[in-house]
């Protein structure tokens, strides 16, 4: 079985994933003309880009080996503006259950270190997951007026999120 270290390295690779997502995503409503929308995920991007630069400056504070891995091709393409949004949910659910994992293999192995570190994680995990479902209802119930889940964005968005806070440093820092 992979251990700790191991799996953390991988998860950055899943971070640089959910974040090469979210610019795809971006790049699509750009396109489409929905600014607000386009903003959104592009911020979105960043902040997945922070998630791996904490684990990578977790690593190197544990002296532990950081290897950077590749990441998979996003899917940039999306038959209406409901699709990208779900997939946004379903990849944020899916890095909660692998962050769970993680929590799980830190107190196996007695990192409890590692798992304080994950907190933070299982916390943000809880945040994304829950904005993710609003947005998805939104974008849902405007559908046929995407000019007011515009509006809906641009109100709602770009507010200070409070767990940044207490967020972990991250390599090179934040952005
Ligand atoms: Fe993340
Ligand atoms: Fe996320």
């Amino acid at each position: 079985m992979a251990s700790f270290v191991e799996t953390l390295n991988e998860q950055i690779g899943h971070e640089f994933g959910a974040s090469q997502q979210y610019v795809a995503i971006a790049v699509y409503y750009d396109s489409e003309n929905l600014p607000q929308l386009a903003a959104h995920f592009y911020r979105q991007a960043v902040e997945e880009r922070n998630h791996a630069m904490m684990m990578i400056q977790y690593l190197l504070d544990a002296d532990q080996q950081v290897s950077i891995p590749g990441t998979e091709a996003p899917r940039t393409s999306f038959g209406d503006a409901v699709a990208p949004v779900s997939l946004a949910l379903e990849q944020e659910k899916r890095v909660t259950d692998q962050i769970v994992e993680l929590v799980k293999l830190a107190r196996e192995e007695g990192e409890l270190v590692g798992e304080q570190f994950l907190h933070w994680f299982l916390q943000e995990q809880r945040e994304e997951v829950a904005s993710m479902t609003e947005l998805l209802a939104v974008v849902e119930r405007g559908k046929g007026n995407l000019l007011q889940v515009e509006e809906h964005v641009a109100r709602t968005s770009g507010g200070e999120n409070p767990l940044e806070a207490g967020a972990p440093p991250a390599a090179g820092g934040a952005l």
